[in-house]
Parts: C-alpha cells; structure tokens; sequence
C-alpha cells in the first residue's frame, strides 16, 4: 500500500493465508505492522483496534501494545499491568510504498 495513504490513527488489515497482519500509524507518524490478533482473547485488532498515542488498545478488554509489540493494562488509577506481547513485523517505506517482511 502507498505510505501516504496510511493517515495517523488509521489500522489496515493486510489479509494473509498464513494470519492477518495489521498497519497501523501512530499519533507520532510512526508506522508499525503486528499480527492482527490480541493475545488475550484472540480479538482482531483491525476491527476491534484502536490508535491511542504511540500504542494500539483492543477494545474488547482494553489491552494495549506499544510499537514494539509490549502488551499491558491501564488501571482505572492509571497503574501499568504487563500482559502478554504481540509480534511485531519489520516495515520499511520503499519508493513510497510499505513493505512488511513477515516469516512465512
Ligand atoms: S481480546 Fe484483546 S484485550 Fe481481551
């Protein structure tokens, strides 16, 4: 896809054989590409996702994972939980298109 047309805030599912994998752009301009599916209860996180700051929420139980994949959990005190992480995917803007390198 054109980098351009990933806008802040925006998730992308790139649909794949092999598992989704989602795009999405910080609120930083950053670009990050992770499985689509949150490690709690398996949410799909291009359709129950959303940008918060340089993290994406699940919406389903409000886990969150930041651009390295690190997962944890606000509390309403505003303590941070660890929870599981997600796999992140290496991404690269190449002539004005991204490119995910994901294992096979
Ligand atoms: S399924 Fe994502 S936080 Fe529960």
């Amino acid at each position: 896809m054109a980098a351009e047309e990933l806008i802040t805030g925006q998730i992308v599912t790139v649909k794949r054989d092999e598992g989704d994998v989602i795009v999405w752009r910080t609120t930083a301009g950053q670009v990050v590409a992770c499985d689509s599916r949150c490690p709690h209860q398996w949410a799909h996180l291009g359709n129950s996702g959303a940008v918060d700051g340089e993290e994406i929420v699940c919406l389903s139980h409000f886990w969150r994972f930041d651009r390295e994949g690190t997962g944890s959990k606000l509390s309403a005190s505003g303590r941070r939980d660890e929870k599981s992480p997600i796999d992140t995917f290496e991404i690269r803007e190449v002539a004005g298109r991204l490119e995910i390198a994901v294992p096979d």
